[in-house]
């Protein structure tokens, strides 16, 4: 396992070269080569602005430390979950991710990328998200990828409701396990270059297209309380706390530091997944204990996914288990549903 993650992460600098230099941490950090303002060019995989959003989901995860538990009867931790009536090996998943003409170089087709995705976190045992690109004729190639590989997650840009409402059931009749859009969307620098619409939505609208179909409906890039509670109130099943990777609004909190309040606020009403910064599987515990059910992540699958394929995402997916796996066990943390504030040292 280790061994072919250090190949994925070679061929991955090679195949990334002129976007990304695959270093040892990937934390947005302003002297990485991805970071720093673009005037109008694409994003890469640095963050929108002077990328301070991107770099506070990492600082915000580095400020939070996990206390050392041992003296405790052992028992093995339990990594299994079930999100959605589906059960998973890992509360880890791939969040959705798309462009990869206009952000990583364009080194494969967006229908093989999105395949790559879902296939590798299912060789995982986990459930892959996939985003929504805005190249033109691959809008749909998210949809594709669910009907050739059996399953995953589509979020779609926030466009017309009458439009996202055909690519519900569009999703649905290729058997997504869920569908939902990515609300923060409506700031994405892609879509804005190709000249495409995106919308804020009101209540009235999540709750249309929430309505519009018998799969649970997941807002993402919920960032404030305020947002929660108005998607509580529009009956949506799940919100993803993240801030896109820093790469739509600059300047935001990093997603560590809102969690636990929006988490308090929705008190289990929906379920609730975070991403944003997450490198390794001890940031995972972090998000876990702050109130998380769900954790997702971004730039490392891309690597994986450009770097090794299927199997890459499953390399990067294993070696977080094994990480997660370890925080767990020296936190006497026994699952999931166990983690909790009494993992954090605060
Ligand atoms: C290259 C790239 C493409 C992305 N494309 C999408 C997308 O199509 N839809 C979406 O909801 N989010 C998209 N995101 C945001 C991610 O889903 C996620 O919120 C973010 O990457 C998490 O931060 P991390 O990369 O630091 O783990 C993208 C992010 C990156 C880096």
């Amino acid at each position: 396992m280790v061994d072919e993650l250090h190949e994925v992460r070679s061929r991955a600098k090679d195949r990334l070269k002129g976007i990304c230099t695959v270093n040892k941490v990937c934390d947005g950090a302003s002297t990485r080569f991805c970071q720093g303002q673009k005037f109008g060019e694409p994003l890469g995989l640095g963050g929108v602005g002077k990328g301070l959003a991107f770099t506070a989901n990492i600082e915000a995860l580095n400020a939070i430390k996990l206390k050392t538990r041992l003296v405790t009867e052992h028992t093995e931790p339990d990594l299994e979950h079930v999100y959605f009536g589906h059960s998973v090996s890992l509360p880890i998943m791939p969040t959705s991710l798309s462009g990869v003409k206009a952000s990583m170089g364009g080194p494969i087709s967006e229908l093989e990328f999105a395949t790559r995705i879902l296939k590798g976190a299912e060789q995982a045992g986990t459930i892959g998200w996939v985003g929504n690109t805005a190249d033109d004729g691959q809008e749909t190639n998210g949809i594709e990828a669910v009907k050739k590989t059996g399953g995953g997650i589509p979020i779609f840009k926030p466009q017309s409701n009458e439009r996202l409402l055909e690519l519900i059931k569009m999703a649905q009749e290729a058997g997504a396990i869920a569908v939902g859009v990515d609300l923060d969307g409506c700031g994405s620098t892609n879509w804005e270059r190709a000249g495409k619409p995106v919308y804020r939505k009101s209540t009235k609208e999540l709750n249309e297209l929430a309505d519009s179909t018998d799969l649970p409906f997941i807002a993402k890039g919920i960032m404030s309380i305020e947002d929660a509670m108005a998607c509580v109130d529009a009956g949506v099943q799940g919100i993803d706390v993240s801030n896109h990777g820093g790469r739509v609004l600059d300047s935001t909190r990093g997603v560590a530091e809102v969690l636990p309040d929006i988490a308090v606020a929705v008190g289990g009403k929906v379920i609730i997944t975070a991403g944003g910064g997450v490198r390794t599987g001890f940031d995972v515990l972090k998000l876990l204990a702050l109130g998380a059910e769900g954790v997702l992540v971004g730039r490392p699958i891309v690597r994986a996914a450009i770097g090794g394929g299927a199997d890459g995402v499953q390399a990067q997916f294993d070696y977080m288990r094994s990480e997660l796996r370890r925080a767990m066990l020296m936190t006497s943390c026994k699952s999931v549903d166990d983690a909790g504030p009494q993992v954090l040292d605060r």
